[in-house]
């Protein structure tokens, strides 16, 4: 062991570089602990202070477990096996800490350092949304950048067993061999995109370009030269060679049409027109040119609302759904979790495994975010997940955060609610009783969270509570009871 960090920890105070070394792990901003060989706390940082509302002084020298909730850095000293990325409740939160065994070159047991990443999942949560939004600026720019998408996916990587699935699969893969423009419709996170490649790939087109432009994800302004592109010298600032648009790249090929339902009305009667006539006009240029496309569009807006309301043409329209496929949500298809969740879980990178009652729990939430959050949180899970196997009791814990962050993030949105009517954010499930009582034990811990979050946000005033949560005084008394929190 390098002599500095030995004479931390050993106390020694005529080590002249001794402090340099505390106050190093001191400026650490997260909480570390230093124990020896018998698991007594011998160096203690300041975040480690602020986290545990302790004092150095108060920690110093006493027994590990007698300061940090189920800690196992007393059997990390004695067995000399690193703990990596664990679990631990620490101040009733699940924390991810790591334990490190400190042992001296010739092989003895001198202690263990204890360091927690993440104080709760939350913070870890916001670390993988920061990662995955990047990674998915970064693809976005990956495709931008080459004009064209990774048409990656075929009909048999789109999974489920559901009839709905499995018609839909059925009928775009008709669509699929003829020439007719397909509106896709359904929520965010479907799969949409899924089925637009699917589509492409296994069209007569497969060999030509598939080129999408996301027509939410442009300004305006842009969204017309993006499509048809300009001329040489069109434009102050336009590159001085002029630039084909989309619709000229995908000549031969398919262009997505990705949110449709945002492009701007003016921008709509273009579009109508090259549908039309089949010919394109560059931004400054003198001539049309012809082009042979395939249109897909999607969106997971509700078209005949925005054309009753005069923010969608009714003729684009029925010119984009020759061929309609609306993809239902999640929730409505639960019998496609299961295997979802069993194909991500195979993945080479996961290998972990998940147990019946787990599975259950998955199938009574909303899914609002479709198959994508569902993607995210069985990754999420793997992750936090301590055993081979993700237990209900994991998936139960992750699901309750996810409704409270997304439904219950500030008191003045549940003040506006009439009642808490937590079944309305979990699907009604009515096959079997297990289900049913799967869907009632979420309920339960969600309402129980509840009560008592809003129990702390009014420092215990029972009234004021009651009102926060719009319910009577008496049903809180009620709801109290049944809870224990009496
Ligand atoms: N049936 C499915 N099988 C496998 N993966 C799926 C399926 N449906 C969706 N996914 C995955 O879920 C994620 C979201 O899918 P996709 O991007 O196609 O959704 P979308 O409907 O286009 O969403 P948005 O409206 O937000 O653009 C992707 O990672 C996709 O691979
Ligand atoms: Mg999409």
């Amino acid at each position: 062991m390098d002599d500095g960090l030995k004479n931390i920890y050993l106390r020694d105070r005529n080590c002249p570089n001794c402090d340099i070394y505390e106050s190093v792990l001191d400026l650490i901003p997260e909480p570390l602990v230093i124990v020896d060989r018998e698991g007594y706390i011998v160096f203690f940082n300041r975040a480690y202070e602020n986290y545990l509302d302790i004092s150095k002084e108060e920690a110093l020298g006493r027994y590990v477990t007698e300061v940090i909730d189920n800690t196992r850095l007393h059997i990390v000293s004695k067995s000399g096996k690193s703990e990596l990325d664990c679990i631990q409740k620490i101040k009733n939160r699940d924390a991810i800490v790591q334990r490190i065994p400190i042992v001296s070159s010739d092989g003895e047991n001198l202690g263990a350092i204890g360091k927690v990443n993440f104080q709760n999942k939350a913070e870890l949560k916001s670390l993988m949304d920061r990662l995955r939004s990047l990674e998915n600026e970064l693809s976005q720019y990956k495709e931008q950048s080459l004009g064209q998408m990774r048409a990656a996916y075929t009909f048999d990587q789109i999974i489920g067993v559901s009839e709905q699935i499995n018609h839909l699969k059925e009928v775009a893969e008709k669509y699929a061999a003829t020439d007719l423009s397909v509106l896709i419709l359904g929520e965010t996170g479907v799969g949409k995109d899924l089925f637009a490649q699917a589509i492409h790939n296994a069209s007569p087109r497969q060999h030509g370009p598939l080129v999408s432009i996301n027509c939410a994800a442009i300004p305006h302004e842009l969204l017309e030269s993006e499509l048809f592109g300009y001329e040489d010298g069109a434009f102050t600032g336009a590159r001085k060679k002029g630039k084909p648009g989309k619709f000229e790249l995908a000549d031969g090929g398919t262009l997505f049409l990705d949110e449709i339902g945002d492009m701007p009305l003016s921008m709509q009667a273009k579009l109508l027109r090259v549908l039309q006539n089949k010919q394109i006009e560059r931004i400054g240029g003198i001539s049309s040119r012809n082009i042979d496309v395939r249109i897909i569009a999607s969106t997971n807006q509700d078209l005949d609302l925005k054309i009753s309301r005069k923010e969608f043409r009714g003729d684009l329209l029925y010119r984009l759904n020759a061929a309609t496929i609306k993809i239902p949500p999640l929730r409505e298809r639960p019998e496609d979790i299961k295997i979802i969740v069993e194909k991500t879980l195979a993945k080479p990178e996961m290998q972990k495994s998940i147990d019946d009652q787990a599975v259950s729990y998955l199938q009574s939430y909303r899914w609002p975010g479709n198959v994508r959050e569902l993607i995210n949180v069985v990754e999420r899970l793997v992750y936090l997940s301590e055993g081979e196997v993700i237990s209900s009791g994991e998936v139960k814990h992750l699901l309750v955060d996810l409704f409270e962050d997304r439904d219950l993030g500030s008191g003045e949105e549940a003040e506006k609610s009439e009642e808490i009517d937590m079944t309305r954010k979990f699907t009604s499930l009515s096959s079997g009783d297990e289900s049913k009582s799967t869907l009632d034990e979420l309920v339960m811990e969600v309402e129980k969270r509840a009560i008592i979050r809003a129990l702390e946000n009014c420092r215990n005033n029972r009234a004021q509570a009651a009102k926060q949560l719009g319910i009577h005084r008496t049903t809180l008394y009620q709801k109290l009871t049944r809870h224990g929190l009496v």
